[in-house]
């Protein structure tokens, strides 16, 4: 595992977004964790929109300000994607949680995955957000760890759709 660190999802992180697409589009990936790149006809105008988000400027009324995230290395490579919800309104509050991430899929089971809800736990510190919901699919065993090897603390399961989602609380 390489040594990262996160940046806001930017103008200069084009090229690599677009290079990890295409591994997710092969991969017949959901985008899980990955939403805000799923996706976008214009890639500038994706950043304006998101950089609103963050900013709590909001073009529809049912969605909370957040932010989302590269984690990057040293060199430029994007490893990973993460969002953070800057509050909970009660759809994130059953299912979604403040954080959201994923791994790209070539570089799973390196340590990433803990690594990112590590720095998002920070970001989400010096946001004054202390007491931090994550939520996942009871059937997403690497999620479960990764959240239990940040100290997640399992809060309940909630049962919908014929899927079972586990809330746990991370306290800071
Ligand atoms: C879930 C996900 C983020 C894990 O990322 P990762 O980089 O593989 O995680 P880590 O390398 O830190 O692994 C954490 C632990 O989970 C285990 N693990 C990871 N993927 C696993 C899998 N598919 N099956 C079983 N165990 C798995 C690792 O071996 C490791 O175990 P350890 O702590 O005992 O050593 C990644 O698989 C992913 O991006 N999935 C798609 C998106 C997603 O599901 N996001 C979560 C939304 S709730």
């Amino acid at each position: 595992m390489k040594r990262i660190s996160l940046e806001q999802i930017g103008l200069k992180h084009k090229e690599e977004i677009y290079r990890i697409k295409k591994e997710y589009d092969n991969n017949k990936e959901d985008y899980n964790g990955a939403f805000f790149i799923k996706e976008f006809e214009d890639y500038d105008k994706l950043i304006s929109g998101l950089d609103n988000y963050a900013k709590g400027i909001m073009d529809n009324p049912n969605y909370v300000p957040y932010t989302c995230y590269v984690a990057v290395t040293k060199d430029g490579q994007i490893v990973g994607l993460g969002s953070l919800r800057h509050e909970l309104n009660d759809y994130l509050v059953k299912f979604g949680g403040h954080i959201g991430y994923s791994v790209v899929p070539s570089e799973r089971k390196k340590g990433y995955g803990t690594r990112i809800l590590k720095l998002l736990l920070k970001e989400a510190k010096a946001k004054g957000i202390n007491d931090v919901l994550v939520t996942c699919s009871e059937d997403n065993i690497g999620s479960k760890k990764v959240i239990e090897n940040n100290k997640g603390e399992l809060e309940d399961k909630i049962e919908h759709d014929n899927k079972v989602t586990c809330r746990y609380w991370i306290r800071m």
